[in-house]
């Protein structure tokens, strides 16, 4: 089946065509086409995203994204299916891709489906490499669970423990800041541009993680996490050592990527042990970070868990992966309110 999905739930508007075929267990997608406006220039000078200043946008690249899918010679009647995000995120964000697509549902008389935007990050291993070119090779299999999936992202810290491609339970998440969050906040503090996570990342390369910055929550037995008091931590040290020498803002950010990292790598680890996983997901924005999934990558060696991340472009937010959860939920006969709710969990 062909599905058009638009993703708005955030600063990036989205619209993807995808193929779609294969049952849950081994879904197979092709991208046709995929379009990506990003708004992170508009929200830059305020640190952080606006999300009156987002909908306005979106609602302004939307028509635009769907010329640009037209002259790559598709037609839009060929769609079987509208898939969209509805949540979690900021409204009146998400109002503005609901309304693109209940408006081209009802054009192209086609049905709609609502999609859960963790759901997209959480499926978001399954894309193929490349625009063209079908995920053949069967990614997923019943020896693969209970699986553990890491979903990180600038609005989302979350632990996942699945039975299937379809069931799962929340093991934990965030208790204040999410990890994406602290990455921004902290690239705040060392005057870094926003969105901070790469940021952070290139600049930790030219550190080392010398500073003892805590590692919240890591000794706890739950699963949950907290990331606020590490961004106070990395804040008292530069008060404490202002101004910085040469060289120690490189310290800062690899100490604190390493302090994030460990939390994040422990917990997910603890959970592969506890519950005897065969996999491991990480995916969502902070994903990208390639230390974060290199530790994770090299622990889950060690615990003889295979792992799952997403392909290059995946991590972060995209419509090709709002089409993924869009066909799992069309399989499953699953129907999410076309509404609003940027606090729906996972
Ligand atoms: O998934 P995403 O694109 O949007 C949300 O759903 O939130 O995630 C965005 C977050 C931002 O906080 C950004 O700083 C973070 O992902 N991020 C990174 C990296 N690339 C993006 N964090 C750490 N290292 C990176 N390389
Ligand atoms: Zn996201």
């Amino acid at each position: 089946m062909k599905i058009l999905a638009i993703e708005t739930s955030c600063d990036e508007t989205a619209l993807s065509i995808v193929n779609a075929t294969g049952p849950i267990k081994s879904p197979k997608f092709k991208v046709v086409a995929s379009e990506i406006a990003s708004q992170i220039n508009i929200h830059r000078p305020f640190g952080g995203v606006v999300p009156n200043l987002a909908k306005r946008e979106h609602e302004i690249n939307l028509p635009i994204l769907l010329e640009q899918l037209k002259t790559k010679n598709l037609k839009l009647k060929t769609i079987d299916l509208v898939a969209v995000t509805v949540g979690p995120g900021l409204e009146p964000a998400l109002w503005a891709g609901i309304e693109f697509a209940k408006n081209l549902a009802r054009e192209y008389n086609k049905p709609i489906i609502g999609v859960n935007h963790l759901e997209g990050h959480l499926y978001s291993f399954l894309l193929p490499k490349k625009t063209g070119i079908m995920n053949d090779e069967l990614r997923i299999s019943n020896s693969k669970f209970p699986l553990i999936a890491l979903l990180v992202s600038g609005g989302h810290t979350v632990l996942l423990k699945l039975s299937s491609m379809t069931k799962w339970k929340k093991l934990g998440e965030t208790l204040d800041d999410a990890v994406g969050e602290a990455f921004d906040k902290v690239a705040r503090l060392l005057e870094l541009p926003y969105p901070g996570g790469p940021e952070i990342e290139k600049l930790a390369k030219e550190g080392k993680p010398i500073i003892p910055f805590p590692r919240p929550m890591l000794h706890q037995k739950n699963y949950d996490f907290s990331f606020s008091g590490l961004k106070t931590s990395v804040l008292y040290y530069l008060r404490d050592h202002f101004p910085l020498k040469r060289g120690e803002a490189a310290d800062v950010a690899a100490s604190f990527q390493q302090a994030a990292v460990d939390v994040l790598v422990k917990k997910t680890m603890r959970a592969v042990e506890e519950f005897g996983a065969r996999a491991v997901i990480v995916a969502g924005g902070v994903a990208s970070n390639k230390f974060l999934r290199d530790t994770l990558k090299k622990e889950a060696a060690k615990a003889g868990a295979e792992f799952f991340c997403p392909q290059f472009g995946y991590n972060t937010d995209n419509a090709t992966m709002i089409a993924a959860a869009g066909y799992i939920n069309y399989l499953r006969k699953r129907k999410l309110p076309i509404k609003a709710n940027g606090n729906l969990g996972i």
